[in-house]
Order: structure tokens, then sequence, then C-alpha cells
């Protein structure tokens, strides 16, 4: 695998493929890579000629106070890992390469669905993810690009910016990979205490009880996301939001919605994790 840092150096190589008629996957990551990125990498190279993986963690998408500065920074371990998986070549850009300006004075900004949930958390969080992602996309030109489903609502936001934009990438979504006690894998579980480790798996249980609970019948969600919220703080977390939502537009769902997302974010400690369960209330479960 091929490692690259600069724009110039990954268009000539995008280019050399191109003139040979191959497709181009995008897997974008900030690194730290666990089996979930992996499985991104592998679900890529089923559907494209070249996989490009970018390893690059973006400061914009970060607030005042977050963990910009302590994200974990594991960029031989990471590369080692992408050459097992044979990525075929990975895109690790300095800050001064991706935002040459300091203050760049364009931002795109996807309106009410990057406001919702996490976006209300985290002001500003996901433009700084649209735009970046806007940049990446602009810079590799790939035919499609990866995701994973832990981060639905970043999922629902990129879709949206490629709708509006007419931004010619389809964008694939990859199953949520799980630890084996259902702990959904994030970078920030690296943060976890070996006590908070144990509590953490309670949030996935949540998202379980409540799909359950609306499967069975019951409707009133609002009752359900308070006892769920409750007992998740009686665990020890500090829930951000437990919302049972609509899965087309992340707005808050009525009995009459069929297809749901239930969205969750808390802090446990330090870290703070988000899970989400997707699924129909008539049918299984659809993803
Ligand atoms: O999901 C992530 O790791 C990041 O938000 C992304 C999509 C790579 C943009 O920086």
């Amino acid at each position: 695998m091929e490692k690259v840092t600069k724009i110039i150096e990954l268009r000539h190589k995008v280019g050399l493929w191109r003139a040979q008629g191959l497709s181009i996957a995008f897997v974008p990551t900030m690194g730290n890579l666990h089996a979930g990125h992996i499985k991104l990498v592998t679900e890529a190279k089923k559907k494209a000629d070249k996989v490009i993986v970018s390893l690059f963690i973006n400061p914009s998408q970060f607030g005042a106070g977050e963990d910009f500065e302590g994200y974990p920074r594991t960029e031989q371990a990471d590369q080692e890992k992408l050459e097992q998986a044979s990525a075929n070549l990975l895109f690790a850009p300095t800050v001064m390469e991706i935002y040459p300006n300091k203050a760049e004075a364009t931002t795109v900004s996807v309106g009410e669905l990057a406001t919702l949930h996490c976006g209300a958390h985290r002001p500003g969080h996901f433009d700084g993810v649209s735009t970046v992602v806007s940049k990446l996309f602009n810079i590799v030109q790939p035919d499609i690009a990866l995701f994973g489903a832990k981060d639905f609502q970043q999922l629902a936001v990129i879709r949206k910016m490629i709708q509006d934009l007419n931004i010619p990438v389809t964008i694939f979504s990859v199953a949520t990979e799980r630890e084996s006690d259902g702990l959904a894998m994030s970078s920030r579980n690296s943060y976890l205490t070996e006590q908070q480790r144990a509590i953490a798996p309670e949030l996935y249980q949540s998202l379980c009880r409540a799909k359950d609970l609306v499967k069975q019948g019951q409707l009133n969600f609002h009752t359900i996301e308070k006892a769920q919220k409750n007992q998740l703080q009686e665990s020890g977390f500090q829930v951000d939001y437990f919302s049972i939502c609509k899965a087309s537009d992340l707005r808050a769902a009525t009995k009459n919605d069929n297809d749901l997302v239930i969205l969750v974010a808390a802090r446990l400690g330090k870290p703070r994790l988000i899970d989400n369960i997707c699924f129909s209330k008539k049918s299984q479960l659809i993803s």
C-alpha cells in the first residue's frame, strides 16, 4: 500500500487509475482504526477496483474543550492494519494541506438535520464533518464512499449533502461492528477505564430494550425514552439524549411511523459514546 500526504500526489495516482478505467472506493477515517474501519475497507474492496483510505483528524469537527488534542494518534499501527486489509492507497494529509488558509471562508452546512441530537450537543460539529467530507470528496473524486452505521446522524447529514449539492458519489452504510458484549466499536472506547468498560454495554442494552417495547406495541415513546434514560443515569451515564426517531429525517417519531431509529449519546466519565438501533415497527430489524 502506498502512502501519500499531498493532494497533488493523490490526484496523480487517481489520474493513473482513472486512465486505466478503474473504479475507486473511498473510506474516510480519523485513524485509531478498529475492526469497524477494517470492515469498511473489506466492503469497499468488494465494490471497486481500488480503495483509498484517508486518515485525517479533522480539527473543524471538534468543539472548544473537546478531545482534538488528545484524540488517539496511532498512524503506524493504522498503516499496518490497512496493509493487512489490502487497501491500495493511504492519504494522510497534514492540517495545513487540508486547511491552508487557517480560516477558510466557506463552510458546508446541511441545515436542520445537522442541528438535531448530536448537533444540538456539539454545535458546529456537523458543519465541520460536512465541510471536510466535501473537501475530501473533491480531492479524491471517488465513485463510492463507505461510512459506518454507528454514526447514523453523520451518515444522514452526508447523504443529504450529496443530494443537495449533486455530488456524484454513491454512499454505502456498513453495519456497526460490536464487541462480544454488544458495545459498538469506537475509537473513543480506548478512553474507558476498566470500570467504565464494564458498564458501557448497557448503552446498547438500553436501545434493545426500547426497541422490544416498541415492537411489543408500546407507543408512548416519551415514557420509553424517559425510563431508559433514567436507567442509564442510575448506572453512571450522563445522557445527552435518548430519542426514538423517524429513520428518514431523524425527527421525533409518532405512533404512525414505521421505519424508526433510536439514537443515544451519553457520557461515561470522559468518553462520550453514541449508538443507535434501526428497525421497522412491523417487521424484523432492518439494519
Ligand atoms: O467518522 C469519522 O471518522 C469522521 O467524522 C469523518 C467522516 C472521517 C470526517 O472527519
